[in-house]
């Protein structure tokens, strides 16, 4: 059956690769980030008619109830949501700055908090399912990532919480936690030595974490997960 699937941060990255699989498969998705023109762009790039680009700052209280009430009045009930918008601001504790540290949490914790509270106000009648975007960091922690490391962290105590609130209305609530994955976010690192460090021995593609998101989509019987995709990292950390 075809659903509404809401993305975001779904213009790139992770969040590109679930939106051109849930277009495969024959959804409609409407995709969100910052960058209306970049959102737009991928949205006409996906497999299918119908599909949506637009402009959205998760952090942002009012960007994200206006998204929602412009994705009721023109697509109806949102059946998929994806969380995939975040960012990083990696340093020391020491060296980290209060703003870099709030945009992180803003973005990553608060930001999908508001998001699923836009989500679930349609999904209440018809049902549905959650998937947000985690990080093996959140569940291991990392030296040079403490603030990204909690707001990942936090994201899973909100998913596990999530899932119990709205287990009676049908509504899943799970959490993909990805490794290294070969996305604008890791481009920066050097990557032979980072795979060394990783069992399977390389940086997993956008696609596979793309795979586990729609897995727990589309699983009607699992909620309050979180599914690592990280090639085995998790082992080695
Ligand atoms: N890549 C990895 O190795 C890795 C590992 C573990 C976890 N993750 C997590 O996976 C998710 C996706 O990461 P990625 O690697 O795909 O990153 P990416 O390639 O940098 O893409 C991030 C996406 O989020 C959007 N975004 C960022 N800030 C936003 C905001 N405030 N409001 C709305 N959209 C926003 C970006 O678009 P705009 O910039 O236009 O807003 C973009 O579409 C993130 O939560 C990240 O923490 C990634």
């Amino acid at each position: 059956m075809s659903r509404l699937a809401v993305v975001f941060g779904g213009s790139r990255g992770i969040g590109r690769a679930v939106s051109q699989l849930l277009a495969q498969r024959g959804h409609r998705v409407v995709l969100l980030s910052r960058n209306k023109e970049a959102a737009r762009a991928t949205a006409e790039s996906l497999p299918g008619e119908k599909h949506l680009g637009l402009s959205c700052d998760v952090s942002k209280e009012e960007d994200v109830q206006r998204a929602f009430e412009t994705i009721s009045k023109n697509c109806g009930t949102v059946g998929y949501l994806v969380n995939a918008a975040g960012i990083n601001r990696d340093a020391l504790l020491l060296r980290s700055k209060s703003e870099d540290m709030l945009s992180v949490l803003q973005t990553n914790l608060l930001g999908s908090m508001l998001t699923c509270r836009g989500a679930l106000r349609s999904m209440l009648s018809h049902g549905g399912a959650i998937v947000n975007i985690g990080s093996v960091v959140g569940v291991k922690g990392n030296s040079g990532q403490c603030v990204y490391s909690a707001s990942k962290a936090g994201l899973e105590g909100f998913t596990r919480s999530l899932a119990k609130e709205v287990a009676t209305r049908n509504i899943r609530v799970n959490l993909v936690a990805p490794g290294f994955i070969l996305t604008d976010m890791t481009a920066a690192l050097e990557k032979e030595e980072a795979a060394r460090r990783i069992p399977l021995g390389r940086f997993g593609e956008p696609a596979e974490a793309a795979q586990a998101v729609l897995f727990l989509l589309e699983s009607p019987y699992i909620t309050g997960q979180v599914l690592l995709v990280d090639g085995g990292l998790r082992l080695a950390l």
